[in-house]
């Protein structure tokens, strides 16, 4: 049988749910199968509620007859699981390949631990081979693409399969910024959310206190935030 390291990261995750938490449910193939987890082990009798944080994971989570919650009912997350597009020995990171940085973002910001899925691909010395996601508002996004060129990348606008902008779940662009190696990840972040028409950018720091990393040889590594 092939090994699948996004799933054994992604259902290893699943194991640290316990009963009465409520959870951030990432997006993503790695996120994925952390959902499919959590849904089997509701069918078994464990008793939480999730906050997806993208359509395409709140579809999962409702066929996987996951309860939802939204920040109307609750100002905490207890924990959250979510991929990562790169992450460094620092434990900072790059998301939003899949386009659901900003909702990511805010759950994580909203939680009291971030556990990050992913295989070994994701593992970089220094963050910048994955161009990093920006999400701006629709209007002007060509002024906000020269802008962000300012800082020293090369911008593009991320298109749809239909080669139409890709729109995110919240009716914004994405511009992909290659900044090459990015030496001081909180600078850029925050040079990046302080464009006007910037809505948020796809560096992650400090938010991440434990990466579950699958392998090929059917191993499965834990690193914890020292
Ligand atoms: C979506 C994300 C994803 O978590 C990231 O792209 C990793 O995805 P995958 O697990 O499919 O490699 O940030 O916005």
């Amino acid at each position: 049988m092939t090994i699948n390291p996004k799933q054994l990261s992604g259902e290893r995750a699943a194991e640290y749910v316990e009963d009465g938490m409520v959870i951030g449910l990432g997006t993503g193939s790695t996120a994925f199968f952390a959902i499919q987890k959590l849904g089997q082990r509701i069918a078994e009798g464990l008793d939480i509620c999730g906050i997806p944080t993208s359509e395409q994971s709140r579809v999962q989570a409702e066929s996987e007859n996951i309860p939802l919650i939204d920040f109307g009912k609750v100002t905490r997350i207890d924990l959250t699981i979510d991929g990562a597009d790169e992450f460094d020995p620092n434990f900072n990171l790059i998301k939003g390949g899949g386009g659901a940085l900003l909702r990511e973002k805010i759950v994580a910001s909203l939680s009291d631990r971030e556990i990050i899925v992913a295989d070994e691909s994701k593992t970089v010395a220094h963050l910048g081979a994955f161009p990093l996601p920006v999400e701006v508002i629709p209007f002007g996004w060509q002024a906000i693409q020269r802008l962000l060129a300012d800082l020293g990348c090369h911008p593009a606008l991320r298109n749809a399969q239909d080669n139409t902008p890709f729109v995110t779940d919240n009716g914004n662009y994405i511009i992909d910024c290659d900044f090459g190696r990015i030496d001081n990840p909180p600078a850029l972040e925050a040079k990046i959310n302080a464009l006007c028409g910037v809505v948020e950018c796809g560096l992650f720091i400090g938010l991440t206190d434990r990466i579950i990393i699958g392998k090929t040889d059917g191993t499965i590594e834990e690193r914890i935030l020292e």
